[in-house]
């Protein structure tokens, strides 16, 4: 049946609902002067910003001929990357597999075999629950590779794919220009991979060179500050490895911001109680880093500061501390 004027409205699949997040402003836990803008990644249908990477990571594969349709696909994971190829791999039909450490929160595992997906949980081998060590990733790896090895399923490599970059180069870094009407002064950003920071900052400096970026890092785990790892536990689940990632640039970096733990809890419940946002931990700590960077003076008092809520509350298990 044709209805006038509908068709336009009805989104094609959950792959239409990836980007194009709303930009909200944080008036309530940053009242001036200055203004804190916020992205709101949690939206997306993966319910994270890994969303974005995920359907142009498969797409450039299929494009190029490496990833044929219907072909089985494998990721290692802490859990977003995962929750977003599992929507996009649902939609257009390839079985996927991921392997993800044990320390990743439970409710990501849950979340993609939902979505038709196999998780793997790999055992830890340094860190904590809630507390995921680059050793710890380095085993999920291992079990990953080893699957690849046995399939020939295609490896997406979120790590070394220049795809997961340009993704934010191509959509995150754009949609902030526009949704500030061009008037942003820094943005701010915790690295995983490395390829939200690195192709967000790319787009907005090539726009205004003035632009600051910087990189926000779990206090004690600062390697792209240059520092050595003194606390490789954090509670920044999909962020501060511990290594510099491949994907990342110096040339698109300003400085460092460092978080503690306290810090991202007190402002992911500043979030939820002030704002009326229930979002994760990295959410926090970009959100305490654009703070501090407000009252640093490293930028003018009345900037305009842009960071992005990463993933929604629900894919964490509260620590036991935050309980009491
Ligand atoms: C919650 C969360 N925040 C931040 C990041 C970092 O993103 P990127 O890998 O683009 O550096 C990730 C990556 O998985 C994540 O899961």
């Amino acid at each position: 049946m044709v209805v006038d004027g509908v068709d336009n409205e009805i989104k094609k699949s959950a792959l239409e609902l990836i980007g194009n997040t709303p930009i909200i402003a944080l008036d309530r836990i940053h009242p001036g002067p200055g203004r804190i803008l916020a992205k709101c990644e949690f939206m997306n249908p993966g319910a994270s910003i890994k969303c974005r990477s995920s359907m142009h990571m498969i797409e450039r594969a299929r494009e190029s001929g490496q990833l044929k349709p219907g072909a089985p696909v494998l990721e290692v994971t802490s859990g977003n990357q995962g929750c977003g190829l599992a929507v996009v791999c649902a939609v257009l039909g390839h079985p996927l597999t991921l392997t993800m450490s044990k320390g990743n929160s439970v409710q990501r595992a849950i979340h993609m075999e939902a979505l038709g997906a196999t998780c793997i949980r790999v055992p830890q081998v340094e860190g904590t629950y809630g507390n995921v060590t680059l050793n710890d990733v380095k085993a999920a790896e291992a079990e990953g590779l080893r699957i690849v090895e046995e399939t020939g399923a295609y490896y997406v490599n979120q790590f070394n794919n220049e795809a997961n970059a340009q993704s934010h180069y191509e959509t995150t870094g754009p949609e902030i220009w526009r949704q500030t009407g061009h008037h942003v002064d820094a943005f701010v950003a915790t690295v995983g991979t490395a390829g939200t920071f690195t192709g967000t900052s790319k787009y907005l400096k090539e726009k205004n060179p003035n632009l600051a970026c910087y990189v926000v890092e779990p206090s004690g785990s600062e390697p792209i500050k240059g520092e050595p790892i003194t606390k490789p536990l954090h509670l920044l689940q999909g962020s501060g490895y511990g290594c510099v990632p491949n994907l990342f640039k110096f040339d698109y970096m300003d400085g460092t911001l460092s978080v503690t733990d306290e810090e991202s809890v007190k402002y992911k419940k500043f979030l939820g109680e002030k704002e009326g946002l229930y979002v994760g931990y990295t959410s926090g700590a970009n959100v305490a880093a654009a703070v501090k960077l407000l009252e640093s003076g490293l930028v003018p008092r009345d900037a305009w500061v842009v960071t992005l809520l990463n993933d929604s509350g629900l894919k964490y298990t509260p620590v036991p501390e935050e309980l009491t």
